[in-house]
């Protein structure tokens, strides 16, 4: 998408061939600067520290980190170290895994001499795949934006986000958000009016950060709520529909995402708001069926939660403590919502029911095998 008129990717290979830049997302929306990585630790750092995050970016992002490894030695024992130490980095998103076994697919047979240039065409086909996919998430999304739209003309159109999972969370156009993008461009034809609430999604603020920062860049109408007002606004018929993102879909249909999503799902069950989830389909974890059961929920450190992180008047980052000291802190990122309280998913193969039947007839190919 564009930053100030220019065509971005959240991560790219730099002019020398072989290292990574990718934008640095801990200093939006204050600061856009970008991070050049050159080896497996500035990779496996930079997904830790959240400098890139969002499931399918952490994937493309682990590819590269698995390249830089391998330029390095291109041993057997040295992919496999690579791929411990990027998995390490975060539990709960599942491209990650996925994205380390399609790496390891790609030189596994390969002469020692030929993996990096394997490696490396494989982590740029990731990086593609992922924006072919988003692009037709987008495209299937859109058309549940203009039946809503249809039934409402000439009133905007309200969807409701939670956390980034837009282009900043993917390589480009973003799960969540392509619809989004896609309605805004085409907005003159089709006569939509397209808004967004934007949850700000404590404690990382992954919302009011990037979410609305990106929004504001592509020139999309959206208003910034706190995490709680979700529900009163499906209350009084301000949301049409929610549109969120997924770090990890089971078998049958269970979604992990950024914690906060369960609670709008059931809202929004409560409300008649049909709920979306975006995903590509390298987020669906076939292994997995009930997903509060067997999906690991990452757990962060206290300074998430217990700071605030903005800019103040005269123009500095600041860092300030929001708690008492000595309480006790919790910072759960992720939470499950269940099957049931999801309207459908928007893939890149069309929107299909969050079901287990519903996923093995769209992905065949993913579910055959697994275990279930
Ligand atoms: O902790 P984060 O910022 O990596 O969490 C991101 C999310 O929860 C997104 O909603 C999810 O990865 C989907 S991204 C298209």
């Amino acid at each position: 998408m564009k930053v100030d008129g220019k065509h971005t990717r959240t991560i790219w290979l730099e002019a020398d061939g072989w290292s990574v830049g990718a934008i640095d997302q801990t200093l939006l929306p204050h600061r856009f600067n970008t991070l050049r990585l050159a080896t497996l630790d500035d990779a496996a750092r930079a997904i830790k520290t959240m400098q890139v995050r969002g499931a399918p970016l952490i994937g493309a992002a682990a590819a590269y980190g698995v390249c830089l490894a391998l330029r390095a030695d291109a041993s057997d024992e040295s992919v496999a170290r690579a791929c411990a130490t990027l998995l390490a980095t975060r539990p709960t998103a599942i491209n990650l895994k996925w994205a380390l076994d399609e790496m390891t697919a790609a030189v596994r047979n390969q002469p020692r001499e030929a993996r990096v240039a394997a490696a490396y065409r494989r982590a740029a086909e990731i990086c593609d795949e992922d924006v072919v996919n988003c692009q037709a998430i987008g495209r299937h999304g859109l058309k549940l934006i203009e039946q809503i739209a249809a039934r409402k003309p000439n009133k905007p159109v309200n969807v409701l986000t939670h956390c980034n999972a837009g282009w900043l969370a993917t390589v480009d156009w973003g799960t969540a958000t392509a619809p989004i993008y896609m309605a805004h461009d085409k907005a003159h034809d089709l006569g939509i009016d397209i808004h967004v609430w934007v949850d700000e999604t404590r404690p990382r603020n992954q919302g009011a950060s990037l979410t609305a920062w990106e929004l504001g860049k592509h020139g999309v109408k959206h208003t910034i709520i706190a995490d709680n007002t979700g529900g009163h606004l499906m209350q009084h018929g301000l949301v049409d529909m929610a549109i969120v993102g997924a770090d990890r879909v089971t078998a049958r249909g269970d979604v992990c995402n950024k914690i906060g999503t369960y609670l709008k799902a059931l809202a929004a069950k409560d409300n008649g708001v049909p709920f979306y989830v975006a995903l590509p389909s390298p987020s669906i974890d076939f292994t997995v069926s009930d997903g509060i059961a067997e999906i690991p929920i990452e757990q962060r450190g206290a300074g998430e939660q217990s700071t605030m992180t903005g800019r103040t008047a005269d123009g500095r980052i600041e860092t300030v403590q929001i708690v008492p000291d000595g309480s006790a802190v919790a910072n759960y990122g992720f939470d499950v919502t269940p099957a049931r309280l999801v309207t459908g998913l928007i893939t890149e193969r069309g929107v299909i029911e969050a079901t287990r039947s519903g996923l093995a007839a769209a992905f065949p190919e993913r579910a055959s095998g697994a275990e279930f």
